[in-house]
């Protein structure tokens, strides 16, 4: 558990006591540490997953914090319709994820990804819940012609993954255009930290090199080297979860949630190695079919709709991370 040794008290967090929480997905990496914070917070929470990719270790801390969780697939809109009435805030987190994953079964991600977003949002609608959070991905911008990237910039999906997130966030849109349901669309920039699987052909890079790293194993690296990400602490994207929860400001928005710098996946690789003082090599392969070449985001509107403020760099969160693997 990663936030036994810091309960804040920041006012934004207390208006979470007593409140009617759903996180879809609450088995998998991000959605687990945000229903365990939530439920820290005073909130009673309820978990709706389906252990595609959500993992059962992820909830051994639930039962002892009241959480509820319901073996459901959220994209079963009337199979799920019950969990969500007297709810105050919904975080949907429910996704299959992985770039590589959406071009080998282009099918079934869009049914969790776009069918389950529609089935939550149409259940939220119908039973009055006050806000629904969206996790979007920045993989809906593609290659933009600069960096940093904004809301503003036209989406340019490079993968099925991108293409099913960013239909997501437009459904999210029109929900609150046209039913006055408040969402808001959170575009994740590369999030890492405890609890992320890196066992699956489909993890993300930081728990792979870590796991490889641990064990001495060679690291593989697609590409170059050169490619870039934004990469994020799992605490600052609960920070933006629950700030946007309780937001009007940002209501029908589209926001960023990153740090705010970019790093190479060389630079990555070394930075992990030496971390961990591992005896690991570097080897180079070929470029990822649908993979982004940098990424890097413009946090203005994050801040400015929802106070929005990473504190946790590359090089904390990368020691905080391998400490919990270790
Ligand atoms: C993308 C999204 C991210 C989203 C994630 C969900 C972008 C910029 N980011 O992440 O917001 O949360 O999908 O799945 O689109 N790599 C290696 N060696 C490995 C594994 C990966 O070099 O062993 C490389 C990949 O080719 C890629 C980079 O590391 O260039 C990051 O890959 P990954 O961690 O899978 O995330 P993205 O696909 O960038």
């Amino acid at each position: 558990m990663i936030y036994q040794e810091k309960m804040t008290t920041n006012s934004y967090e207390l208006k979470f006591t007593d409140k009617s929480c759903i996180v879809t997905g609450g088995a998998g990496f991000i959605g687990s540490n945000l229903a365990i914070y939530l439920a820290k917070l005073g909130a009673y929470v309820t978990v709706l997953d389906n252990f595609s990719t959500g993992r059962k270790e992820n909830t051994m801390d639930f039962n002892s914090l009241g959480i509820r969780i319901i073996d459901v697939d959220i994209s079963e809109k009337e199979k799920v319709s019950e969990y969500f009435s007297g709810v105050d805030f919904v975080f949907h987190q429910a996704a299959v994820p992985s770039v590589p994953r959406s071009i080998a079964q282009p099918l079934l991600t869009n049914n969790s990804n776009i069918m389950g977003t529609l089935s939550v949002l149409e259940n939220s609608r119908q039973s009055g819940v006050k806000k629904v959070v969206y996790a979007a991905s920045s993989s809906a911008y593609g290659n933009t012609k600069t960096l940093p990237k904004k809301v503003s910039m036209q989406p340019s999906p490079l993968s099925p993954y991108a293409v099913q997130k960013l239909a997501g966030e437009m459904y999210c849109k029109t929900y609150f255009d046209n039913f006055q349901l408040r969402t808001t669309s959170l575009r994740y920039f590369n999030v890492y930290g405890p609890h992320q699987d890196p066992n699956s052909e489909y993890s993300a890079v930081i728990p792979i090199f870590i796991k490889k790293a641990l064990s001495n194993e060679t690291l593989t690296i697609f590409g170059d080297g050169n490619t870039s990400r934004d990469f994020t602490y799992i605490e600052d994207v609960i920070q933006a979860n629950l700030r946007a929860a309780i937001s009007h400001h940002s209501d029908g928005h589209v926001l960023n949630v990153a740090y705010g710098n970019r790093f190479t996946l060389t630079n990555l690789a070394k930075k992990i190695i030496k971390k961990i003082g591992s005896k690991s090599e570097i080897k180079y392969d070929s470029f990822r079919k649908g993979d982004v070449l940098h990424s890097l985001a413009d946090l203005t509107l994050t801040k400015e709709l929802i106070d929005y403020e990473p504190h946790f760099n590359l090089s904390t969160g990368l020691s905080k991370t391998i400490d919990f693997y270790r």
